[in-house]
């Protein structure tokens, strides 16, 4: 890229040509307040003013996120017109705003905030009438709060890009202006899947997780059984919440974090992950060798399996019946661990500790319970967790390494690790099924060709005893309906699909922590670029510490089938451990 000659504040620079002011300036070390702009352009709507700086050649000042460099020009970011202007822009924002920091769940992580705190905003320098506002939080999943967004727009482009749904938009016009689903609706009625891609980009507390963290402060009250499990991808971002970089897994901490929080016992849902293995793992063997209905697709994804029955209900027999792993290891947690401790299950109150917001959806489907009972009773995300932790007052850095509990369901293998990966689950299941089908174990144990943290749709073809088995697997809706569409058209060549709902797998879920480079003072700029195939680096190197690799080779999951479940697909796995899915329509009353 050819190289142009400017100067900042007077000092000469040489950048690349066709950067934005913004970029360059940030090229060069200086950090330009900014709100609307996200990842390099994800969103660049121009909308917030809060990037205001000098340059020659431009008439007044101008949006540093927009306007590009240009040969010989300087730029004035500190003069005091422009500082000036960027402080009023914040304050004109603040003004219309719901300034209740201290109960808002977003304080911490808060780019508003952050801006107003660079910029030297006053709350209080504008009086005035406020929009009229709207609370949405009847999704399980979700709360919308008008009275906190700042129109910025990075959401409804997310939405776009992540699943190309664009469930929001921008509605009215002028100070009536708000961003939501069609007509106002409720996130719970409209086509929304639920996944929270639109609140991890969402600078202020204006999109939110539906928190749970009050149940279970309740179930603590109450006297229950409270016991907690974590899924894999968490391990691998929740040390960024304590300031340690993306990427360094903290399992021992955080088990023994959730300990100290008051939980009975704290499980890893690896265990769950190598149950959902042996139960899809049969599935899947009884769909090739007996002429069922193929592709089969993976079912561990609750934003996928919304994106399913909202949108290609007529391919809902493709989906395997297997629940996702923290709902089986809740239902074996109510049946099986409750016996093995003679305690009543409505005693017992699961708390999952999820990558994931859709996950707070899928506890409450009716198609989930056993008999009534729901496997799982609150959901919490990695960020509600690192709260959790925060206003105990624990210092998580000084905890110890603690393993999780162990009775029953402590054993894992490195196969339910990589759950959280895009291709993790299809790569776990590969190792069972070749085991099943041959007699020995896939050499080398690593699958490489269905590896990889990008969002896209990947192919392979693996063989098994001679037969060529194609897979494939996509992560984010919009690769999702491409494959959907081969099926529907009679065109698709693959025996088995992994969909995730998120791009990039678990570990890029809804619930994880935020990523911005300005909260995020120990990585540099292009974490933005890298941040995924970080944790998901986290999750294959513990893979790789496990002396167990397979989930048929887990021995409590040996123990589980010998002595309580029979064998994978048995009536008590189906009753237990397999749900049933529906057509819905997408615009609810
Ligand atoms: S969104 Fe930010 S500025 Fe607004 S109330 Fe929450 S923490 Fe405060
Ligand atoms: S939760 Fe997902 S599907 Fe729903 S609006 Fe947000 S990004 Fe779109
Ligand atoms: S909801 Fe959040 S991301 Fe969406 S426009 Fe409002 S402030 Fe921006
Ligand atoms: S960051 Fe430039 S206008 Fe919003």
């Amino acid at each position: 890229m050819a190289k142009i000659n400017i100067k900042i504040e007077g000092i000469p620079y040489q950048v690349e040509a066709g950067l934005t002011i913004m970029e360059a300036a940030k090229a060069c070390g200086y950090e330009i307040p900014s709100l609307c702009t996200f990842n390099h352009g994800e969103c660049n709507v121009g909308s917030c003013r809060v990037c205001l700086v000098e340059a020659t050649g431009a008439r007044g000042l101008v949006a540093s996120c927009v306007y590009p460099v240009a040969e010989g020009m300087e730029i004035k970011i500190g003069s005091p017109a422009a500082t000036e202007a960027r402080r009023r822009s914040v304050e004109l924002l603040l003004s219309n705003h719901n300034k209740n920091c201290q109960q808002c769940d977003k304080n911490g992580n808060c780019e508003l905030l952050h801006v107003a705190t660079l910029t030297g905003a006053r709350d209080d320098a504008y009086a005035g009438i406020h929009s009229e506002t709207f609370l949405d939080q009847l999704a399980p999943a979700l709360v919308r709060d008008t009275s906190k967004c700042i129109l910025c727009g990075r959401c409804v482009e997310r939405c776009k890009n992540a699943h190309g749904l664009g469930i929001l938009g921008f509605e009215n016009r002028g100070f009536r202006t708000i961003v939501s689903p069609a007509e106002n609706r409720s996130f719970a009625k409209s086509p929304c899947i639920q996944c929270g891609q639109c609140v991890n980009v969402c600078p202020t507390g204006a999109l939110m997780e539906h928190s749970e963290i009050d149940k279970i402060d309740a179930a603590f009250r109450a006297g229950k059984h409270v016991i907690a499990q974590a899924a894999p991808a968490v391990r691998a971002a929740l040390g960024e919440e304590f300031g340690y970089p993306i990427g360094t897994p903290v399992t021992g901490k955080m088990a023994a974090a959730m300990r100290r929080l008051g939980f009975e016992r704290v499980y890893d849902v690896n265990f769950g992950a190598d149950l959902t293995i042996m139960e899809e793992g049969t599935e899947l063997l009884h769909r090739l060798t007996e002429g069922g209905v193929l592709p089969m697709i993976t079912s561990c994804s609750p934003g996928w399996v919304n994106y399913a029955e909202l949108n290609y209900p007529d391919l809902l027999d493709h989906l395997s019946s297997c629940k996702s792993p923290h709902q089986m290891q809740g239902a074996i947690i109510k049946s099986w661990w409750a016996q093995q401790n003679g305690i009543d299950p409505k005693d017992i109150f699961v708390v999952s500790v999820m990558p994931c917001v859709a996950k707070k959806y899928e506890k409450e489907r009716e198609q989930e319970k056993v008999n009534g009972i729901p496997d799982v009773d609150a959901v919490i995300t990695t960020r509600e967790l690192a709260r959790m932790i925060r206003r105990s007052g624990m210092l998580f850095q000084r905890l110890p390494e603690e393993d999780w509990d162990a009775d029953i369901m402590g054993d894992y293998s490195g196969a339910g690790v990589i759950f959280g990966v895009t291709g993790g689950v299809m790569e776990a299941a590969l190792r069972t099924v070749y085991y099943k089908l041959t007699g020995k174990e896939h050499e080398p144990i690593e699958l490489e060709a269905v590896r990889g943290h990008e969002a896209g749709i990947r192919e392979a073809t693996i063989d098994i005893n001679g037969t060529p088995v194609s897979v494939a697997i996509a992560s984010g809706m919009r690769s999702a309906s491409v494959l959907l569409d081969e099926i529907r058209e009679g065109k698709s060549k693959y025996q088995f699909i992994e969909i995730m709902g998120c791009p990039g797998g678990c570990i890029n879920g809804g619930g994880q922590p935020y990523v911005r480079p300005s909260l995020l003072p120990n990585e540099d700029d292009d974490i933005i670029d890298t941040y995924k195939e970080k944790r998901a680096k986290a999750l294959y190197s513990e893979d790789e510490r496990q002396t167990v690799r397979q989930s048929h080779n887990n021995p409590q999951i040996i123990e589980l089938y010998d002595k309580f479940l029979g064998e994978p697909n048995s009536h008590l796995s189906h009753e237990l451990l397999h749900t049933s899915y529906a057509g819905r329509e997408r615009f609810a009353d």
